[in-house]
């Protein structure tokens, strides 16, 4: 290297191994001041770990890291928080039932005696939130806010504590793309005030369009670093996963069947007495698939837990294969042949410490199948959790490995391959990419299009409106619980779905 940057933060060689799994193997990392620099990898590829492992959440094998200059050998991450760091993790870390100013000062040591003078600290948090242009209610529970808002606290959080370097674990995969432009609109302003920012993110024109600079991570490896210059979106899907990768899913002539799923007026309150669906009606034949698109938080969740069983409707009816399952439970459903894919898939999608193949059959573990004699099958589970590891391209060094030792991409692929092999006629997909790179999600479609083949009744629940037009033979739009007529897709331009989905014209009574 000829001319010297100035180099903020410095990596070399740094190892990181777990039972079976080398997650960064010799990893050499330059990060210079005020740069936006992105890490690019396949799910699984190591990138979380890499940050972990600075950060002082893991210990590493070997290595070294210096930041501005002096060692950086956080054994904790309040060593990385005390030089300046932030990290803001795949998964959010906040109490759902503290307001958005106690979060942000949760942790904080106190002023006087075991008080912390909170009237001090919100004009403070008040002084950034408007410095950066950061819009929040500080009293607002979080419980009650969007995946949005609930990164934007955590972002608070990090810069109350007088972050310069931020690091940002894959900050969009759950935002809508108003509220990503949003974020990147305050990761400028961080640049400009001087702060450096390390990204993750699998969302390709994102990365073109933040980043400085680049860096592909392979297996646990470093593969190359670029300049964010004349790249396209191709040049970093064969960097990453070492072929090009396109998206256009060609969906399959199906002939429908009769109706799969009905609803009938399906309303809900919520125990506060806010109406969150209201009169949801539509139908789906054996064969099809219904896309609902929105922005989160408009009643999507309720809705994919009303049809499972886990929220009770306050009014209207649900028909499974034509027979009314509205006093049935979730495990009656299952057994008729519904599957739920979560779009929050730590909540309910997984259990952490079960391990890879107990949650594979988390669901299925008593069909006669997995029994032999009055106990369970273990070979038989066994078999086939190894033939959907490998077939979902799950990364996981062993069948025993606890769930939430996986990458985030590779607990999604595992929910995804339990739910889509289970021998299921009606599916609930609510999020299937979320988190997933390229490749996985190309899989997934594929997967997706085989079960409208095989006459598979599918309801698609995205946040991702292009997702929702390349997958689905007709679609709606849900607002604020309201459900839209529904229209096939190739019948609406972008634009006039786009105002569906602010509520800017309401379906006709
Ligand atoms: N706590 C842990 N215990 C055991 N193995 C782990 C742990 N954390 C990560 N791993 C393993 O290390 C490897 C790298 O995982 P990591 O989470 O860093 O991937 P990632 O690049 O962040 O992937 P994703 O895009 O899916 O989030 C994976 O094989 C994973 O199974
Ligand atoms: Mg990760």
């Amino acid at each position: 290297m000829s001319n010297r940057k100035d180099v903020i933060l410095e990596i070399r060689n740094l190892t990181k191994t777990f039972p079976g799994v080398i997650a960064n193997k010799d990893v050499d990392l330059d990060i210079e001041r005020g740069e936006v620099h992105t890490l690019l990898g396949e799910n699984g590829a190591g990138k979380s770990t890499l940050m972990k492992a600075i950060y002082g959440i893991y210990g590493m094998d070997s290595g070294t890291v210096k930041y501005n200059g002096n060692p950086l050998d956080a054994k904790s991450p309040k060593d990385a928080i005390a030089v300046g760091l932030g990290m803001i993790h795949q998964h959010f870390l906040l109490v759902q039932e503290f307001t958005v100013l106690e979060n942000i000062i949760m942790g904080l040591k106190a002023d006087k005696g075991i008080h912390l003078d909170l009237g001090k600290h919100r004009s403070r948090v008040e002084e950034i939130v408007e410095r950066f242009e950061i819009r929040l209610d500080l009293d607002e529970k979080v419980k009650n806010l969007s995946v949005g808002m609930q990164q934007k606290v955590e972002i608070v959080k990090v810069l109350y504590r007088n972050a310069k370097f931020l690091i940002l674990d894959e900050p969009t995969s759950v935002l809508t793309p108003q509220e990503s432009q949003g974020l990147f609109g305050i990761i400028e302003r961080l640049k400009k005030e001087g702060a450096t920012v390390i990204f993750i993110s699998h969302k390709l024109d994102e990365v073109l369009q933040i980043s400085d600079r680049i860096t592909v991570l392979r297996d646990g490896e470093v593969i190359e670093t670029v300049v964010n210059k004349d790249l396209r979106k191709d040049d970093l899907s064969a960097m990453m996963v070492g072929r090009e990768v396109t998206l256009d899913v060609d969906m399959p002539e199906v002939e429908l069947g009769p109706d799969g799923l009905e609803l009938d007026k399906i309303s809900l309150v919520n125990p506060g007495g806010k109406t969150v669906l209201k009169d949801v009606s539509f139908s789906i034949r054996k064969g099809e698939i219904l896309g609902i698109a929105g922005i989160d938080g408009n009643g999507q969740e309720e809705l994919a837990q009303v049809l499972w069983g886990t929220l009770k409707a306050s009014g209207g009816s649900i028909k499974l294969h034509g027979s009314t399952v509205d006093d049935l439970s979730t495990r009656k459903r299952m057994d008729m042949g519904m599957a739920y894919i979560p779009a929050d898939r730590k909540k309910e999608g997984l259990v952490g410490t079960f391990q890879v193949s107990e949650n594979i059959v988390l669901n299925s573990y008593y069909k006669p199948h997995f029994i032999k004699g009055l106990g369970q099958d273990f070979g038989a589970i066994r078999e086939y959790s190894e033939r959907l590891v490998q077939e979902y391209n799950v990364k996981t060094p062993a069948l025993s490995v606890w769930a939430k030792n996986l990458s985030g991409g590779n607990q999604q692929k595992l929910i995804l391959s339990r739910a889509i092999e289970g021998n299921n006629d009606v599916f609930i997909i609510a999020q299937p990419t979320w988190g997933l790179d390229i490749g996985a999600i190309e899989f997934v479609y594929r997967k997706i299009s085989e079960l409208k083949e095989a006459g598979k009744t599918i309801l698609l629940i995205s946040t991702d409106l292009e997702e929702v037009r390349s997958l689905s033979d007709r679609m709606c739009v849900i607002f604020e619980g309201e459900v839209s007529e529904t229209f096939r897709v190739q019948d609406k331009q972008v634009a006039e779905i786009g105002l569906l989905m602010a509520g800017g014209k309401r379906r006709e009574e």
